[in-house]
């Protein structure tokens, strides 16, 4: 299977695993993408949905000190966003098979199936990752910002990692 050949991770950052965090989280990723990028609101509004998780239901946010790291990945056409966390014992991410229509927790991850293109999770030795991925326009997934995103320039590809969520488009 050939290579993808841009993949861009356009910035992450570390963040405290408390509930400022969500706020700061969507500031980032408006950033990264940059505000007129046509996904930037659905972005904005899926991470803080996986921050908020992050925060309430891993080690992230129930021990003191506890961080969670933001990464925002664009290729041709998709933007990735990682949200890892420092894992837990007593819970996985997982959509309630029933949604009880009045109460007002358990959408969180129904709505990013429901937005996203795709989204998943895995647990890795450096803490569980839950990411989802956003359709932008061919084209324009690559702001022109990120250009002089000295972090995105030193990334470089990074189709090892991320290879896969193009698997057979490339
Ligand atoms: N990062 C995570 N680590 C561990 N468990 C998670 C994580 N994210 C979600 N979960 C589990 O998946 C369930 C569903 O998550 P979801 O975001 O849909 O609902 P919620 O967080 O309980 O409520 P809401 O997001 O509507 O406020 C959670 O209740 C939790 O048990
Ligand atoms: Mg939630």
């Amino acid at each position: 299977m050939a290579l993808a050949t841009s993949y861009y991770l356009l910035n992450s950052v570390i963040l405290g695993g408390i509930p400022e965090s969500v706020t700061a989280a969507r500031a980032f990723i408006r950033e990264a993408l940059g505000e007129n990028h046509p996904a930037v609101e659905i972005a904005m509004l899926l991470g803080s949905e996986l921050v908020s998780n992050a925060i309430r239901h891993s080690r992230s946010g129930r021990r003191d000190g506890g961080r969670l790291t933001v990464a925002v990945v664009v290729a041709a056409g998709v933007i990735h966003v990682d949200v890892i966390d420092e894992g837990s014992t007593d819970a996985i991410p997982e959509i309630p098979l029933q949604i009880d229509e009045l109460s007002e927790s358990g959408r969180g991850l129904w709505l990013v199936r429901e937005l996203s293109s795709a989204w998943g999770w895995r647990d890795r030795a450096t803490g569980r990752v839950v990411w989802f991925e956003v359709n932008g326009p061919d084209g324009a997934a690559v702001p022109d910002h990120s250009r002089s995103c000295q972090s995105a320039r030193a990334a470089g590809p990074v189709a090892g990692r991320y290879h896969q969520i193009r698997a057979g488009k490339d």
